[in-house]
């Protein structure tokens, strides 16, 4: 896989996250999670962790400056030999904007990105069942956990915790707030002939070598 400025976007729970984990395997880039970030200054108790949180829990987006401006202070701690994955910005008009001016001044550019395509059903399926660990942040499955709600992360045995933006009537406000001003953005990359679409139903490693085969 050559390609290395990659940005992931797709509704809540298409899998950006957990294809992510695989592609920073592979790829030696930064990693970008916005979600991440904010849910980090939450257990960190920041005053932006606060702050986000009361958006976060009713599935809006945190405003607009608060977010570009931690994802400049992140984008800051990329070296000139890698190559970043942004997963969950830009999530509207104005912060994929943001975005190209800062890469602008940089001198970098976006090499593609990578939509991530699920049915609702699928996604409402998959959120209810999440479980995230509470130190490397990886999402997993309840049925990946046997059940068993206080099982480790699979990948460091840290403790698994439900998101509270899981909850059904912030999941059904996130997919709302998806179709509403994140899904403009599918179009904005398309034009620039940057889009790739992932048809993202199936295994996680089905999904996985249709992300490679799209990066080759
Ligand atoms: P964020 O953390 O970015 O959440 P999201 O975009 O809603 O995406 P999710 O993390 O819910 O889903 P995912 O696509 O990563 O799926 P995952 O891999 O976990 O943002 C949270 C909040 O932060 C936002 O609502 C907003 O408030 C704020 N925020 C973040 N960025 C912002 C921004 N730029 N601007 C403003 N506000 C922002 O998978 C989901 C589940 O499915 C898991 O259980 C997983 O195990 C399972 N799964 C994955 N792949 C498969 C598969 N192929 N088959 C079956 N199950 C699968």
């Amino acid at each position: 896989m050559d390609t290395s400025n990659i940005i992931l976007v797709g509704p809540p729970g298409a899998g950006k996250g957990t294809q992510a984990i695989m592609l920073r395997e592979k790829l030696d880039a930064l990693y970008i999670s916005t979600g991440d970030l904010f849910r980090s200054h939450l257990s960190n108790e920041t005053d932006l962790g606060k702050e986000a949180q009361k958006y976060m829990s009713a599935g809006e987006l945190v405003p607009d400056a608060l977010t570009i401006n931690m994802l400049s202070q992140e984008l800051e701690k990329k070296s000139d030999d890698h190559g970043f994955i942004l997963d969950g910005f830009p999530r509207n008009v104005v912060q994929a904007d943001a975005l190209s001016e800062l890469l602008d001044r940089k001198d970098l550019s976006i090499d593609v990105v990578l939509f991530f395509n699920v049915p609702n059903d699928e996604l409402v399926r998959r959120l209810s069942t999440r479980y995230t660990c509470k130190v490397c942040q990886a999402p997993q499955n309840i049925n990946q956990s046997e059940g068993n709600v206080t099982s480790k992360c699979n990948l460091c045995e840290g403790e698994l915790y439900q998101r509270n933006d899981d909850a059904p009537e912030a999941i059904k406000r996130r997919l709302d707030v998806y179709d509403q001003e994140t899904k403009p953005i599918l179009n904005y990359y398309e034009e620039q002939n940057l889009l790739t679409e992932i048809n993202s139903v199936g295994s996680v490693e089905e999904v996985f070598t249709r992300v490679e085969g799209a990066l080759q």
